[in-house]
């Protein structure tokens, strides 16, 4: 079983906040030489590395790629469902941004295919969209979401929370407001202010205050969502009953994921190694790389790395990591174990929730990058 990521950079402009492989559009797209490239590396990574497994996810991510034509995505699905084995059931999904689809185009999306959308909504409250840098007001991303619930019946939204000068019982009320929308699925993500945007400068020249430290957020955050109903199957991500995003959990599971487009990762097993293909960030590297059939760099991840990677993906969520395959060593489950940071079901071993607030440094310390005296602090 293996997933298929198509990545389209462009959004209309960049929130202060994002880090992602995205850039602001200027000026018009030429989507036939676009969709043509995309065809051309589709077919050639598959050609080169797909075993005939079945096909169990597709997801349009980005960037924005509901600024994609309906008639783009419709190509693309058709020419992956020639190419391989896609599950009757699979989960194909695309990443809206409110203010960027209407219900005509969300029609066609569906006709070509898409059956989950997940939309970025962020905040209901327009002084923290504005904040955000966001394009949309709250009224917006509110609409967005009935109008597509007529046509979808499963749909994600991506808040943040932990804003700058946002205060806890404002988190709140907003939270149990935007969890009455009719949504399936919500990712719920504390604010990482990454080095380089522009909130980062804006808190460091006193514009914005620090977001708050501890714990007080998050905690919060899990407990409202399950008291409405909204199970947490991932650090941050929370489903009605049957709506566990397919698309995340393999990449959880460690699963073969192909990605394709600029700045898109893989990872391929590979006579027994797990082997990463990363394609260039940048767009005309990109394009000269699509258009004159350079090869794929394959670089063959260590023993360590795979481990490294498995952790860090399988301890996020729920299922957890097989302790089967990826060895443990003893006396450090012993210790994870008698702090209450893990528990062990079978053979699998997954982190309580005093384990998910501190799971970098369970990871390092596994890993062998710390001790546990990093963990007790
Ligand atoms: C690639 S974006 C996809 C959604 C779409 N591009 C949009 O913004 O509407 C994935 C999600 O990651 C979250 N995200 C991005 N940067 C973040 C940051 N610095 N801190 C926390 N969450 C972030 C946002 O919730 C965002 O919707
Ligand atoms: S729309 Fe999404 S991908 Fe684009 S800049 Fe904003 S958060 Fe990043």
């Amino acid at each position: 079983m293996s997933t298929i990521y198509i990545h389209w950079p462009f959004c209309l402009s960049k929130c202060h906040y994002c880090d992602f492989s995205s850039i602001p559009l200027n000026g018009s797209i030429d989507f036939d030489l676009w969709v043509a490239l995309y065809n051309k590396i589709i077919l050639r990574i598959l050609n080169d590395f797909y075993k005939d497994e079945s096909i169990t996810s597709i997801y349009f991510g980005g960037g924005t790629p509901s600024l994609l034509p309906p008639s783009f995505v419709a190509e693309i699905l058709n020419l992956i469902d020639d190419a391989c084995d896609v599950e009757k059931e699979a989960e194909i999904t695309l990443e809206v941004n409110p203010l960027t689809i209407n219900l005509r185009d969300a029609k066609r999306f569906k006709a070509a295919g898409i059956n989950r959308l997940s939309i970025g909504v962020q905040s209901i409250i327009d002084a923290d969209l504005k904040m955000l840098g966001r394009i949309h007001g709250a009224y917006e991303a509110k609409n967005c979401v009935l109008e597509m619930s007529e046509v979808f019946n499963n749909i994600s939204i991506d808040l943040i929370y932990n804003r700058p000068g946002q205060r806890l019982e404002a988190w709140i009320d907003e939270l149990h407001e935007a969890l009455l929308l009719p949504i399936q699925h919500v990712s719920l993500y504390e604010l990482i202010v990454e080095d380089g945007t522009a909130m980062k400068r804006m808190i460091e020249s006193g514009e914005l205050p620090r977001p708050s430290e501890g714990s007080e957020f998050i905690e919060t955050t899990w407990m409202i969502a399950e008291n409405c109903h909204f199970h947490r199957y991932e650090v941050s991500n929370f489903s009605k009953p049957g709506f566990v995003g397919r698309h995340n959990l393999s990449y959880w599971k460690y699963e073969d994921y192909y990605g394709i487009g600029p700045g898109a990762h893989s990872r391929i097993k590979l006579n027994g190694r797990k082997v990463a293909i990363e394609q260039a960030k940048d767009i005309g590297d990109w394009i000269s790389f699509a258009s004159n059939d350079e090869p794929f760099e394959l670089i063959e991840l260590t023993e360590s790395e795979e481990f490294d990677e498995r952790l860090i993906m399988g301890l996020r969520a729920e299922i957890g990591i097989d302790i089967d395959i990826v060895k443990i060593d003893r006396n450090k489950m012993q210790f994870l174990l008698k702090n209450s940071y893990i528990m062990l079901r079978d053979s699998r071993m997954s982190l309580t929730n005093d384990g998910l607030l501190k799971l970098n440094l369970i990871v390092e310390y596994l890993s062998g990058k710390r001790d546990e005296n990093i963990i007790k602090q």
